[in-house]
């Protein structure tokens, strides 16, 4: 495979590059300051997390898969239950079900905005495992907004709880609202590649209902209601202080840099605008997409794939396989409806290469490329 271009950086070394003064005094302040673990860094970084999301709490977890897990756990969803979730996800929102104790029931997904089907989640609740369903994980894939009004409806309907994965939608919004204030709950990681990103493993979970955040504070840490007295069954899955100090950093100009990916995205929506083999991604009336990742859809991706990187642009999958195709997770694929709109995007998915720092001239220079493809005719 050929070098990466130079034109391409890689987006969280540029991104520390462009903030090391700040990070390296904000977390020098940690360090000096001795405290540190459920400090004020913490605790000023839920308040803001909150704040910019939403809604009334946000509780500070080591990473997104412990969050969606927590979730779980503080609505008492478990053992003998399950939980409905796209299979055209991270493999982490299923993982995380498993951990809580529950099963996946896999659900399709809509071909333009690649989330969640609603008619698929109708389908999947009068299957074999439709009984069991407690709860609807709804994940914002590549940063667009599920169809939250639609599966609300369905899960008021069915007494379900409608549960986010914000983990690749930090600043996407519906109806003027931001994700994380979508739904009974939602989760988000801040993997340092996320629109928000810590520099290490970082994750929480916001909620407007302050019994359940109370519970997920017990469960991160022990289950300690007082200090080293368990009330209930817990684990330690606390947000550093120093991830919390650099995040607080970052979360400063999020929505700068959401409205940097939007703009790129804009730019490669009008270089590949006709082209008859590359469909660039789609939004949804009432949604503003977050554009975690770039994703074009074409009918010959593999070829695609292949000479881009030899042009040194860092194209990939996400992901090369749905969740029910990989072999961990395969198990839980009898009790769920058919997957053929997921089976079909996961063989014309493409991520094109885009970041905040990324220049203008490296989306041109991989328009142009994809325009000059040989195949496109
Ligand atoms: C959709 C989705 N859900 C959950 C996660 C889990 O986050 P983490 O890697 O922080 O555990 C990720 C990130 O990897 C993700 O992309």
């Amino acid at each position: 495979m050929a070098a990466t271009h130079p034109l391409f950086t890689a987006y969280p070394v540029e991104d520390f590059r462009r903030r090391e003064a700040a990070l390296v005094e904000a977390t020098a302040g940690v360090m000096r300051g001795g405290h540190y673990i459920l400090g004020g860094e913490v605790a000023q970084f839920e308040a803001e997390w909150a704040a910019w999301c939403g809604v009334g709490e946000a509780i500070g977890v080591a990473n997104g898969t412990d969050a969606i897990e927590l979730l779980l756990r503080g609505l008492g969803i478990g053992c003998g239950d399950a939980v409905a979730v796209p299979s055209h996800t991270a493999v982490a929102s299923i993982s995380a079900i498993r951990r809580a104790g529950a099963d996946p029931v896999y659900v399709d997904l809509e071909a333009a905005s690649f989330t969640l089907c609603p008619d698929s989640l109708e389908a999947a609740l009068r299957g074999p495992a439709g009984g069991r369903v407690k709860a609807v994980l709804a994940v914002h894939i590549y940063g667009h907004p599920a169809d939250m009004e639609r599966l609300a409806a369905i899960c008021q309907r069915e007494g379900l709880v409608l549960l986010e994965d914000g983990a690749q939608s930090h600043g996407a919004t519906l109806g003027g609202r931001r994700v994380g204030s979508l739904a009974r709950g939602a989760a988000f990681s801040f993997y340092p590649t996320k629109n928000l990103g810590a520099i290490g493993d970082a994750g929480a979970i916001t909620t407007d209902d302050a019994a359940l955040a109370e519970r997920m504070r017990e469960i991160r840490q022990y289950g300690w209601r007082e200090r080293y007295l368990s009330a209930v069954e817990g684990v330690n899955s606390r947000l550093d202080e120093l991830q919390a100090a650099i995040l607080r950093v970052k979360l400063g100009d999020l929505a700068e840099s959401v409205a940097r990916r939007q703009a790129l995205a804009a730019r490669y929506r009008e270089g590949l605008a006709g082209h008859s083999l590359v469909a660039a991604p789609t939004v949804r009336e009432g949604c503003t997409h977050a554009f975690h990742l770039h994703v074009v859809r074409s009918p010959q991706r593999d070829a695609l794939m292949e000479y881009l990187l030899e042009l040194g642009i860092p194209v990939a999958r996400h992901y090369p396989a749905a969740v029910h195709q990989q072999a961990g997770y395969a198990g839980f694929a009898g009790q769920s409806p058919g997957l053929r709109e997921t089976e079909r995007a996961v063989a014309e998915i493409l991520s094109l290469p885009l970041h905040p720092w990324l220049s203008e001239a490296a989306v041109d220079f991989t328009i142009e490329a994809v325009r000059a493809w040989p195949v496109s005719g």
